[in-house]
This record gives structure tokens, C-alpha cells and sequence, in this order.
């Protein structure tokens, strides 16, 4: 199995759900609206939702039973990109291949509808009546998580910073997302305590994984090939691995997360789905 096979098989039924749960077109502020559907259903590997239904099918669960969770971790993920895309922090123009939110509509649209996706993620997550779910989010999201993260990689720009507050930045911004991705597939398919926890240490590992590799793909991939500007690290003097330890090192930790990421797939009878997701993160071109 491959990434391409699995997201073929996984992509139309991730796509449909979130176009179901936003918000339509037609519905006033039809602006609002708009922007959001822009912001999600205009492409993206989708790698965190079929990270939660990978988890599903390791613990040997359905793998419909974990796809509201998986579309709740992928709209906070995008409402994070569209303000992560906003000029006062990366000032990005491009995303997915496309105009970012805010130069297709205007700055107040986006940092709305990236207000209005992260309240509809938990909408969708609560729904599933879960206390320990909406929690789980909760924590991947806020200042022990995501946002926590981008504060110090804002913060840190044309600093020098060590690999410690790098590791802590990426862990953060990026691994805490799929952190809960991964744990929530292990929750909705019906996993137990101690696979909810491996799946989560399994997430965190790949998220700082493929944050490594962001960073790695940011100085050597193509603007064509990452439908984001390449290079804007380097641009805006970004705390990432490369400019802490060189393109070598890098690649070299991104491999050792991974490691790490597949040895807690030990305790899973299924877990070929996920461990194909760990090697994708780190070999991927885009
Ligand atoms: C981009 O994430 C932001 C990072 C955490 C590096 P992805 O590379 O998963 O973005 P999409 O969803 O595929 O566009
Ligand atoms: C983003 O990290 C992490 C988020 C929480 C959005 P980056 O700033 O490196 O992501 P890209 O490169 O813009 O996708
Ligand atoms: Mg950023
Ligand atoms: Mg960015
Ligand atoms: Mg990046």
C-alpha cells in the first residue's frame, strides 16, 4: 500500500463530509461563507484525517465511526493555515496552488472565516458526544498545542535559537495536530486507554516529522511542486531545522522521528495504513 492508494480510497468520503458539515454558499454572510469552503475544499493531502482513520483501522475499528473526528483535526488545520497565511505572520500568497484566503477575499474574510472554522471543528467534534475527544482537541489546538507553538515561531524569527526551542516550537505548531489525529482515530475505533496513548505518541513523533520535512522541502522543493512559495524560511529568518543544523541533519532527525513513530505502532494488530503514513511524511515531494 501506498499514500496515493490509500488517500484514493479514503479522499472523496473526507471531502464530501467536510463539504456537508461547512456552511453553504448561499447562506449569509455568503462572503464568510465562501472564504470557508475556499479554505478547505481547494486541495491539500488531507494527511490528518487519514492519519485518524489509519488509527481507526490499527485498533481494528471502523473506519466511519472516526471520520467526524478526522474532518474536526483538519478544519482547525485549515482555519491554522489561513492565519498563518495572514500578512502580520507569514504574509504567504499562495496555498494549495491557489491564492491564500486572504488575497482571493480580504484580511477581515480570513481571520473571520479562520474564526469560524476552528468553532465549527468543535461543533463537529462535539457532536460525537465525547467529553474526552473534545478535550483532546482542545489541547492540540490551544497554547499547550498549536497556537502555543506559533507564538514561539513567530516570536523567534531572526533570533538564534537552539535545536531545543525548535523542537519545542515544531512539537507544538505541528506534532500536538497530529497528535490528536492519531489519537482520536485510536478513541473512535474503539481502541483502549493504552492504544489511545501509543497512537498519540505515534502522532507526535510524526508530526515533528513532518514538520522537519516542511522545513527541509521549504529550501529545496519548487514553488510548482509545494503550491506554496519555496524558500520563506529563509525569507523571513524561520527558527526551522535547516538553518539550525543543515539539510543532512535534518533529514537525518525527520528519519529518527519516524523510527520512533513506528515502533509505537507496536501494540496495534492493523497498523500497515499507519505506518505507510509514517514513511510518507518524511519521503514525500510535496
Ligand atoms: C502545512 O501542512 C502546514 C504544516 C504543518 C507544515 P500540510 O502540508 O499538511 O498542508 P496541506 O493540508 O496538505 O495543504
Ligand atoms: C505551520 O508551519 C504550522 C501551522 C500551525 C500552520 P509553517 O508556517 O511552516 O507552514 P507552511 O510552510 O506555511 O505550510
Ligand atoms: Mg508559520
Ligand atoms: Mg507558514
Ligand atoms: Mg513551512
Amino acid at each position: 500500500m501506498d499514500f496515493e492508494s490509500f488517500s484514493n480510497r479514503h479522499r472523496a468520503a473526507i471531502d464530501a463530509r467536510l463539504a456537508g458539515l461547512l456552511p453553504g454558499e448561499d447562506e449569509a454572510p455568503e462572503a464568510l461563507h465562501r472564504a470557508m469552503r475556499y479554505a478547505v475544499l481547494s486541495g491539500g493531502k488531507r494527511l490528518r484525517p487519514l492519519i485518524t482513520l489509519a488509527l481507526a483501522e490499527a485498533v481494528g475499528g471502523n473506519i466511519e465511526d472516526a471520520l467526524d473526528a478526522g474532518c474536526a483535526v483538519e478544519l482547525v488545520h485549515c482555519f491554522s493555515l489561513v492565519h498563518d497565511d495572514l500578512p502580520i505572520l507569514d504574509n504567504d500568497d499562495l496555498r494549495r496552488g491557489i491564492p491564500t484566503v486572504h488575497i482571493a477575499f480580504d484580511e477581515p474574510t480570513a481571520l473571520l472565516a479562520g474564526d469560524a472554522l476552528f468553532a465549527l471543528a468543535f461543533a463537529v467534534v462535539a457532536k460525537t458526544g465525547r467529553a474526552q475527544a473534545v478535550t483532546m482537541l482542545a489541547e492540540a489546538s490551544g497554547t499547550r498545542g498549536m497556537v502555543g507553538g506559533q507564538t514561539i515561531d513567530v516570536e523567534s524569527e531572526g533570533r538564534a535559537v537552539d535545536l531545543t526551542v525548535i523542537e519545542w516550537i515544531h512539537r507544538r505548531k505541528t506534532g500536538a495536530l497530529f497528535e490528536a489525529a492519531a489519537g482520536l482515530g485510536a478513541l473512535f475505533g474503539g481502541g483502549t486507554e493504552e492504544q489511545v496513548l501509543a497512537a498519540r505518541s505515534y502522532g507526535m513523533d510524526l508530526g515533528l516529522a513532518f514538520q522537519i520535512a516542511d522545513d527541509v522541502l521549504d529550501e529545496t522543493a519548487s514553488t510548482e511542486a509545494l503550491g506554496k512559495r519555496s524558500q520563506a524560511d529563509r525569507g523571513l529568518s524561520k527558527a526551522t531545522y535547516p538553518a539550525a543544523i543543515g539539510i543532512a541533519g535534518s533529514r537525518r532527525l525527520a528519519e529518527e522521528a519516524a523510527k520512533r513513530a513506528l515502533h509505537s505502532l507496536a501494540v496495534f494488530p492493523n497498523a500497515a495504513a499507519a505506518e505507510m503514513l509514517a514513511q510518507f511524511a518524511i519521503k514525500r515531494s510535496a
